[in-house]
């Protein structure tokens, strides 16, 4: 029998963006059982609900991916809905499946969690040498406790309990509603739209001197499910694609991509998020040899291409 074939998989947010793109990998690795319930059935936030769910599924894989997240906008309006739903979420659950012996969890991070002023590229020891940006530290730290818990699980109950931090994602089924969506759809979306209506320019936030670095999403999904097979530490680690580009840069080149030839216009007045953000991915490579294969003009065509079947009018 494969490792998968021996595998109960649970997986929490598997009907998300990154979520929906794990489960096609899943599907295709023939698992003992492959479960992904939604939030309408268990309302992870609520008490006893993880509870319930470890209980009715009995995994011996968990992917714990659900959570509330979204762009600077929707971060900066509800930053208490986002800190406490993230952290009742994973803490409840992670304690479930420590005490059900779930053999494996795979918790995800993310890159929010980082200092606002870490180093270039992020180390996965750097993790603790500051505050977060400010704009989304309430989530950042939120998820950033269940890697605390996740190694204190380990060191007291010997708990295979895995974290990973992956950078932004991107990529087909991204979320493209303007009020909670992350950088790349916002941009294809408002350039997208422009060409389509003949407008003359776009405003976008911030003064795109920022930096980001952007992970195709069905090789965050790779990643996971060979982190999952092969990675048994403690430790947390990076899951990205190793280069950096200013937001400017990358509205370049979307406004490229999808064909509009009107004017960038930058609303200065609007934040920038963290100044600078690449990850160091080594550590990725080294434990479980992952990495991305996607580069950024390939996953970008292959996003304005889903934003055009499912959404352009
Ligand atoms: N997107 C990124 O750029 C990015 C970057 C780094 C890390 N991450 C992390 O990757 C994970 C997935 O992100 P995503 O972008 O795929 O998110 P998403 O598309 O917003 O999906 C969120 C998922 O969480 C579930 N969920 C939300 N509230 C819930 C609740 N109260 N109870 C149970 N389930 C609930 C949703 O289920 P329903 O649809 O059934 O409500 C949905 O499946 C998150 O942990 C996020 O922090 C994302």
């Amino acid at each position: 029998m494969s490792f998968w074939e021996k595998q109960r998989v649970l997986v929490t947010g598997g009907s998300g963006f990154l979520g929906s793109h794990l489960m096609r990998l899943l599907q295709a690795q023939n698992c003992g059982a492959l479960i992904a319930p939604r939030s309408s059935e268990y309302d992870l936030v609520k008490g006893g609900e993880a509870e319930r769910l470890i209980a009715d599924t009995r995994p011996t894989l968990l992917f714990h991916l659900a959570a509330i997240c979204g762009g600077i906008g929707v971060n900066r309006a509800h930053p208490s809905r986002f800190f406490y739903g993230n952290a009742m979420m994973g803490i409840q659950l992670i304690e479930e499946a420590r005490k059900a012996g779930v053999e494996k969890a795979v918790i995800v991070g993310t890159i929010c969690a980082y200092p606002k002023f870490t180093p270039v590229p992020f180390k996965e020891e750097d993790l603790w040498s500051g505050y977060p940006e400010e704009t989304n530290a309430p989530y950042g730290l939120a998820k950033k406790m269940l890697l605390v818990q996740a190694q204190a699980c380990r060191q007291e109950f010997g708990s295979n309990f895995i974290y990973l931090l992956p950078v932004n994602l991107y990529g087909p089924g991204d979320n493209f509603n303007l009020e909670t969506s992350h950088v790349i759809p916002a941009l294809i979306r408002k350039m997208e739209d422009a060409r389509l209506s003949g407008a003359k320019d776009v405003v976008l936030w911030g003064t795109g001197g920022a930096s980001r670095e952007f992970l195709f999403v069905e090789d965050c999904a790779r990643g996971m499910l060979r982190a999952a097979e092969k990675y048994h530490g403690a430790e947390p680690i990076n899951l990205g694609a190793g280069f950096e580009i200013t937001i400017r840069e990358l509205a370049e080149k979307i406004k490229k991509l999808t064909g509009f030839t009107g004017d960038i216009i930058w609303d200065e007045t609007r934040p920038d998020g963290q100044p600078r953000r690449m990850l160091d991915v080594s550590r990725a490579e080294r434990e479980f040899g992952f990495c991305a294969s996607t580069t950024l003009d390939e996953g970008l065509l292959k996003t304005i291409a889903s934003y055009r079947s499912e959404h352009a009018k």
